[in-house]
């Protein structure tokens, strides 16, 4: 069992008039086969929470812990994250014009297993998780999500978890933008990974419908920068009825 603790973190972020503090004490836990949801208003920091535990440069970490299974993540680089076992599915993925998804796929693979994939069974895994996530196979061939639509490179995303096999999935949206096939397809994609690896989540979304989907066990309120309240699937419920206004005027006071 493995287990992903963020403790106290704060996070801020260059802008053109300086350090802007965005994370302020964020606290989480997540072990190997749980599912933890992250909800809340627009630009509350839960992209950059996502970001920040990939590694992105943009961040950075002004206070507070990142550990997987004891060793300290901050310290890592971006693919030694990765290696580790760390996964960002980002809510705007990049197009990366002039490598195939098919060699972008096998040099991730290489890299985060320290050994090229035996072409056999690479070949099959990867023509059958397309096939899962009803991918055409011309997709294998094209610049990794240039001129991709929104729910394709969310398809995209899941093939490369699919095939990663991370210790630990930040999904960061995955569900916006899909159409009601996409997201089952996308969703069953998911769970295929948490029935067939022991896998922790982390899924920011705003939406309940993906959660009727992928269950979560608990449920995180994200405002201004920290985690406002915890609870189990019944909060998503309440959240949807409610919204935040409860959170908002506590954290404004
Ligand atoms: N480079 C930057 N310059 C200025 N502000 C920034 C920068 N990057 C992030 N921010 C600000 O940090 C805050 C948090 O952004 P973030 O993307 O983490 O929010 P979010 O919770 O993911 O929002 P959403 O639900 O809209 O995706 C926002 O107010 C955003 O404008
Ligand atoms: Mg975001």
């Amino acid at each position: 069992m493995s287990t992903l603790d963020i403790r106290d973190l704060h996070v801020s972020v260059e802008t053109k008039e300086g350090a802007k503090q965005i994370l302020r004490g964020v606290d989480l836990t997540i072990d190997s086969g749980q599912t933890h949801a992250i909800m809340g208003p627009n630009g509350s920091g839960k992209s950059t929470l996502a970001y920040s535990l990939a590694g992105h440069p943009k961040y950075t970490v002004t206070s507070g812990t990142v550990t997987l299974d004891g060793e300290d993540v901050l310290a890592m680089t971006v693919d030694e994250r990765a290696r580790a076992g760390l996964f960002l599915a980002m809510q705007y993925p990049v197009e990366v014009p002039g490598v195939s998804v098919t060699n972008f796929l096998r040099t991730a693979k290489t890299a985060i297993d320290g050994q090229a994939p035996a072409l056999r069974t690479w070949v099959k895994d990867v023509k059958g998780a397309m096939e899962a996530l009803r991918m055409d196979s011309s997709f294998a061939d094209r610049s990794v999500n240039e001129g991709f639509s929104g729910g394709e490179k969310k398809r995209h995303e899941i093939l490369q978890l699919e095939l990663l096999k991370p210790k630990f999935a930040i999904l960061d949206e995955t569900d916006s933008g899909l159409d009601v096939d996409a997201l089952r397809i996308v969703s069953e994609g998911v769970n295929r990974v948490k029935a067939n690896t022991d896998a922790g989540f982390l899924l920011i979304t705003h939406y309940t419908r993906i959660l009727r989907y992928i269950k979560p066990d608990f449920v995180h309120v994200f405002v201004d920068g920290r985690i406002a309240e915890e609870g189990g699937p019944e909060l998503a419920d309440r959240l949807e009825t409610e919204g935040y206004d409860r959170f908002l005027t506590t954290a404004t006071a």
